[in-house]
């Protein structure tokens, strides 16, 4: 592994980061502070997304920032959007430019770890005994499913009445790839793997169910299940530690990931990777731009630079890098520092900055 990090370095590695909005830009500084550690700093190019490209080049995906994350071995994203742009038109709007960047790399497959750390036990909406230990890898199809499927839009029907139309949509190819994906997340794991959908009443994930139980043929060492999706929304909140790998499709994965990031105790603790089918990546915190908060150094980065480990693991094959990381949040925690949304009695709150700063001090030692 360090091996293959050291050949990585020597052929210069580029990095794309790209602070976005609202809390973007803050939580974004503190994992940069990490890559410097890791004498990384010339390594990275800036671009602009989501709104930020919008006020500079009228695209929340500017050009620019495409080809640079093109040419790029991994992405660090920050977070995109904010209320002032809700009223442009949908192609305008920052969320349109993340998902053209996860449809333009063909980020198809979108990792996402809830793991409780034991520290902030206290900080999750359940009884300690239900997330204790929690591990849980939600596996969500990024690329496909009624977030791109056509036809699409707001128009007119044969009432003369308005009607919003979207289409869920999967093909058997995208289908196979994600479960290849989860079934060879789950083999490293418990080699236990839950499949969401709701194929009593629709069809594209009736085909979804379908093909994972093909694929899973070449799987045989792991535990296939399958849950409809209203019932897993369900157990994940009343018996979540059943589950280790889950996969689903766009919408589901959207939606079940931040419900399962609150047994954790936050959303600002949940990473991100987005893969490609070779392990070309953007990483990316789950929650969002946060624009009540933005500017206040109260955000928490901890869901940042988690994202920015989990680049060193699944982009650089470097899972030194990803303990080293790791490590040090754990320590930062067990310390007693917390950003006020993990914040309890007797711990001791600081602000976005420097949990930063204390996270890199342990790094250090
Ligand atoms: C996420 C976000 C995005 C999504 C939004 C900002 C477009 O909610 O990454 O989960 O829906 O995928
Ligand atoms: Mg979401």
């Amino acid at each position: 592994m360090v091996k293959r990090w050291i050949k990585v370095v020597k052929n210069k590695i580029k990095i794309a980061v790209l602070p976005g909005d609202g809390i973007g830009p803050e939580i974004i500084k503190q994992a940069v502070k990490v890559l410097k550690v890791f004498g990384l700093e010339s390594n990275i190019n800036y671009g602009l997304i989501g709104g930020k490209g919008y006020e500079e080049f009228q695209d929340p995906l500017p050009k620019t920032t495409l080809d640079l994350a093109l040419q790029s071995d991994a992405v660090l994203l920050g977070a995109v959007g904010d209320w002032k742009y809700d009223k442009l038109p949908r192609d305008m709007r920052p969320e349109r430019g993340l998902l053209r960047i996860r449809q333009s790399l063909n980020l198809f497959a979108n990792l996402r770890p809830a793991i409780m750390f034991s520290e902030l036990i206290h900080a999750s909406s359940l009884k300690a005994e239900f997330v204790s230990d929690l591990d849980i890898m939600i596996i969500r199809e990024l690329t496909g499913d009624i977030y791109f499927g056509e036809p699409r839009g707001i128009g007119v029907n044969n009432q003369n009445e308005r009607e919003g139309i979207n289409t869920m949509r999967y093909s058997e190819p995208e289908i196979i790839r994600i479960a290849n994906v989860a079934f060879k997340t789950a083999l490293k794991r418990s080699k236990k793997l839950c499949s969401v959908d709701k194929a009593n009443v629709l069809e594209t994930t009736e085909l979804w169910r379908e093909i994972v139980i093909q694929v899973g043929k070449d799987y045989p060492e792991v535990e296939l299940s399958h849950m409809y999706v209203d019932n897993a929304a369900m157990q994940l909140v009343k018996e979540p530690k059943q589950f280790d790998v889950i996969v689903t499709g766009n919408i589901f994965g959207d939606i079940l990931s931040d419900e399962a990031s609150m047994l954790t105790g936050s959303i600002g603790m949940l990473p991100s990777a987005s893969l490609d089918a070779n392990n070309k990546g953007m990483y990316e915190p789950s929650h969002g731009s946060a624009p009540d908060i933005a500017g206040l150094d109260k955000a928490n980065p901890l869901a940042t630079i988690l994202s920015l480990a989990m680049m060193f693991k699944y982009t650089f094959n470097d899972e030194e890098k990803f303990n080293l990381i790791e490590n040090a949040v754990k320590k930062t925690l067990n310390d007693g520092f917390r950003t006020e949304d993990i914040f309890s009695k007797g711990t001791n709150l600081i602000g976005c900055e420097e949990m930063g700063d204390k996270v890199i001090e342990r790094l250090m030692v």
